[in-house]
């Protein structure tokens, strides 16, 4: 089975399958019994990442309860220690001081109480006002099989690396009442403080109906929820890793959680398990109704604005108080097979950190790869000023592409040849607008970009690209990630991710950044308006044989006003803490 479902349809059927038990608690992740105790020496290291976080073997999901202590960024992941599917999920640990570079410690919680026996699932951190940090998190219990919300405590709060953590016999300090969901109930957020009381949001479900249920506490150990969740989405199913902050009307700088008032909006993201796609609003946060009011106009449900148009789940994002920023971590899954999966030994990345900030139409978040990544830069080529007719692919040479970092305007003389868009796509997922077009159909302004982890005959290709199309009133500019030819391989879900940019066009150019890393292409649409990843498997185009192109297909020429491409250096990772001073293991 693919790790990603492929159309509404399939998804729908999937969905059944994903809604798997766990001793009777309901998970989203399918349970292979026989591959959950399975861990391989070996571990292929073909299509495994340089620069992007990954475990040195196995399985991991999502990130959890990110946080700055002492000077450290601590990083938490859902992680099965015995094999390369979900399973067996304990909560490993990194710290950094960069966010690029990764010293492991040993593992923070695992299951070890009788309130998280069958597991410790996903959370997140709170640094109180004294700087102390508190963890949330779901435990399985034995006891009654549902999902109930635990505390942990750091046993030594002068250790900067927060290796051991204390869970209290106070625990669990949230059991599910009569009117929740025992067994859809989980991933309680960062608390926040106002008006008295401390306040978390847990996810659930009724029936069909996405719930954000909100609890309040005064000492952070007896919580009350409110009368009402703070929002509910009919149709949406279980709402997973519900993430809830609050945005800046104006600059790039983040917010503590607390703060709210004049010049704060506030976003909410959830993770939808019945399609395994997030979406987010953006809205008005009531802390005496108790309630968040999306902004009108905004689609809230399936269909709404996403943080990545492609593979990214369960993300969380946490204020940075050392830089003034708010970060965000996604997980990317395979988006190849179990069985493929568990040859290779691994399963999962997490993508480049980014910062993340509102848009100052106010209408959407903006996103970047946070700056540190930039360290890891090596060789760099250059393009200007590079004129590209219909047809034409130039390539760029001289950096290793298959780890790279890559950053290109693009500029057109005008919109005249854009072609109409069809009222019908309107109702279509872009990624359908994309499979109908590609990036080799002939257009007009577009399709033109980057052609990823190309082999030398093109056999295998990852175009990422725009295409400008005319609609009644405004332009629209697709983006595309387009897996479909990324792979001669078998087995693989290759999927043509999309996504709408909204974009001023008036000085005619459109930016672009691909952080290309052996599996994995996250792009960034004009200065972080639309982010879109994908995972794919190249078999020829690998290491030194991996080619890059920029290209247009479009009968209006374009230019390349600008590219730099880097070659991007490994970073330590996985290096345990004690031993400081190796290597990536890649290198040995
Ligand atoms: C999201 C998720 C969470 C759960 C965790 C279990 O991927 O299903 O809802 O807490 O993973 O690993």
């Amino acid at each position: 089975m693919m790790a990603m479902p492929n159309t509404l349809s399939v998804l729908a059927l999937f969905a059944l399958f994903f809604v798997l038990s766990n001793n009777g608690a309901e998970a989203s992740h399918k349970i292979y019994p026989r591959f959950q105790t399975l861990s391989v020496e070996n571990v292929n290291q073909v299509h495994r990442t340089g620069y992007h976080f990954q475990p040195p073997r196995n399985w991991i999901n999502d990130p959890n309860a990110p946080m700055y202590y002492k000077g450290l960024y601590h990083l938490f992941y859902q992680y099965n220690p015995k094999g390369a599917v979900w399973g067996n999920i304990v909560w490993a640990h990194s710290v950094s001081k960069d966010l690029i570079n990764w010293e492991s410690l040993e593992p923070a919680l695992y299951p070890s109480k009788w309130f998280d026996n069958y597991g410790c699932w996903s959370g997140s951190a709170t640094v109180l006002p004294n700087g102390e940090p508190v963890i949330f998190y779901t435990g399985i219990a034995e006891k009654n099989n549902s999902q109930i919300q635990n505390y942990a405590v750091p046993a030594n709060l002068s250790d900067p690396y927060l290796r051991e953590w204390v869970k209290p016999d106070d625990n669990p300090i949230v059991n599910p009442d009569v009117s929740v969901n025992g067994s859809a109930f989980r991933d309680p957020t960062t608390a926040w403080w106002a008006d008295g009381h401390w306040r978390i949001l847990i996810g659930s479900r009724r029936n069909h109906v996405g719930v954000a249920y909100l609890y309040r506490s005064r000492d952070l150990k007896k919580w009350a929820k409110t009368k009402h969740p703070l929002h509910s989405v009919q149709g949406t199913g279980m709402w997973e890793c519900p993430d809830f902050f609050p945005v800046l009307s104006f600059g790039e700088n983040g917010l503590d959680p607390s703060v709210n008032g004049q010049n704060v909006k506030h976003a909410l993201k959830v993770s939808l398990d019945l399609t395994r796609y997030e979406y987010y609003t953006l809205g008005t946060y009531d802390n005496k109704k108790e309630k968040y009011f999306p902004d009108e106009g905004l689609v809230d449900g399936w269909g709404g604005l996403r943080l990545d148009y492609g593979n990214f789940y369960a993300s969380k994002t946490f204020f940075d108080p050392s830089t003034n920023r708010r970060i965000l971590w996604g997980w990317a899954n395979e988006s190849d097979s179990v069985q493929q999966d568990t040859n290779k030994g691994w399963a999962g990345i997490l993508l480049i950190p980014r910062k993340v900030w509102l848009d100052p139409s106010g209408k959407q978040l903006l996103q970047w790869p946070v700056v540190e990544l930039e360290k890891l830069r090596g060789h760099n080529v250059q393009l200007s000023n590079q004129k590209l007719n219909q047809g034409d692919h130039v390539q760029v040479k001289g950096i290793t592409v298959a780890q790279a970092d890559v950053d290109v305007t693009f500029s057109f003389p005008s919109l005249d040849k854009a072609e109409p868009f069809d009222p019908k796509w309107a109702k279509l997922d872009a990624l359908d607008v994309c499979a109908q077009k590609g990036s080799k159909d002939p257009g007009g302004v577009g399709p033109f970009g980057l052609l990823t982890l190309a082999s030398e005959n093109l056999e295998e290709f990852t175009p990422v690209f725009f295409k400008v199309f005319k609609a009644v009133d405004k332009h629209k500019v697709l983006l595309c990630s387009d897996a479909r030819s990324s792979s001669l391989g078998e087995g693989l879900y290759k999927p043509s991710f999309a996504g709408f940019v909204d974009v001023d066009l008036t000085d005619k150019k459109l930016s672009l950044r691909s952080l290309i890393d052996h599996s994995v292409v996250e792009s960034f649409g004009a200065g972080g308006r639309t982010a879109i990843t994908s995972r794919v498997y190249p078999t020829i185009a690998v290491f030194e044989k991996a080619l890059l192109y920029v290209f247009n297909n479009g009968s209006e020429t374009i230019t390349v006003e600008n590219l730099n491409a880097w070659s991007m250096n490994l970073p330590v990772m996985n290096v345990p803490v004690k031993n400081r001073g190796r290597e990536n293991p890649r290198n040995e």
